[in-house]
């Protein structure tokens, strides 16, 4: 048998094996009042629909796939899910020199923020973004806490070191789209465009008032966050679409125990290892 038939079976007999244990584990789907999913997709449908789409689109690629739209929620709106966020009880996680933060997963925040739930599982929201992108968007497994989670910066020096994002996907495959909270602070989001092109790379330092959505190519863009002051505080719901979000069982697993180690804690490690289209 040759290598590469050998490492084919290898990995079908991997995935099979997860797949089985994680089969008896079911995914927290938590249903949205619908009068909730409604009032928010009204809210999406008005403020994007405010937009110039081929506008924004036409900044989004020149830009190396990363758009800035200030103001785009309005500020009492995002204090409702923030108010929705701060029932929850963050993790806090810490690796020295590289980040530093405390996250609400997606299994949590279906349980506690319905709001941010329709936020992300609004269909007016992933209509835009596949327009946006060009390609079709789904949303990802209701079991990745990283598919909709909290970034809160608290203490003095939390912070995010420059970085891709490797979600499980293929590169150029995961959308990231970064909803401010509130920022009282002097943090800013630091993107670094056209790494990966012919063209001269150039950085950008931005400000994310409450209620400024960003969104870029996690994989393209080389993105950090600069300490945060004393005394201060910022945010973020960072909600992430795919254009394929399904995964191997092995690099689902594989993608919990990185959650479980930098992020999410233990409980991470044993839900939604079966991999799931959509959702
Ligand atoms: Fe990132």
């Amino acid at each position: 048998m040759s290598e590469v038939k050998l490492a084919a079976r290898v990995e079908a007999r991997l995935d099979a094996i997860v797949d089985r244990v994680a089969g008896a584990i079911a995914a927290p789907i938590a249903p949205v009042p619908p009068t909730i999913q409604a009032e928010i997709d009204a809210l999406w449908g008005e403020r994007l629909g405010a937009l110039d789409l081929p506008e924004v689109r036409e900044g989004f690629l020149a830009d190396g796939e990363l758009v800035v739209l200030p103001e785009l929620i309005p500020a009492a709106f995002v204090e409702r899910v923030l108010a929705e966020i701060d029932a929850a009880e963050p993790r806090r996680t810490r690796i020295p020199l590289v980040r530093s933060a405390q996250h609400v997963g997606w299994r949590t925040l279906q349980r506690i923020s319905p709001r941010s739930t329709a936020l992300y599982r609004s269909q007016v929201f992933l209509d835009w973004m596949t327009q946006l992108v060009g390609r079709p968007m789904q949303a990802k497994d209701p079991a990745d806490d990283h598919a909709c989670a909290t970034y809160e910066y608290t203490r003095a020096g939390d912070h995010m070191r420059p970085h891709y994002d490797t979600c499980g996907c293929e590169d150029g495959a995961s959308y990231t789209q970064l909803l401010s909270l509130h920022d009282r602070s002097s943090q800013r989001l630091v993107v670094d465009l056209h790494t990966r092109g012919d063209r001269p790379v150039e950085r950008r330092s931005i400000q994310t008032p409450p209620g400024t959505l960003v969104v870029f190519c996690g994989s393209k863009v080389l993105h950090s966050v600069t300490p945060l002051g004393p005394g201060e505080r910022r945010v973020i719901l960072s909600m992430s679409y795919a254009s394929d979000p399904t995964m191997k069982p092995w690099k689902r697993l594989f993608e919990n125990v990185k959650d479980a180690l930098l992020y999410f804690g233990p409980s991470a490690l044993v839900r939604g290892i079966r991999s799931r289209p959509g959702a």
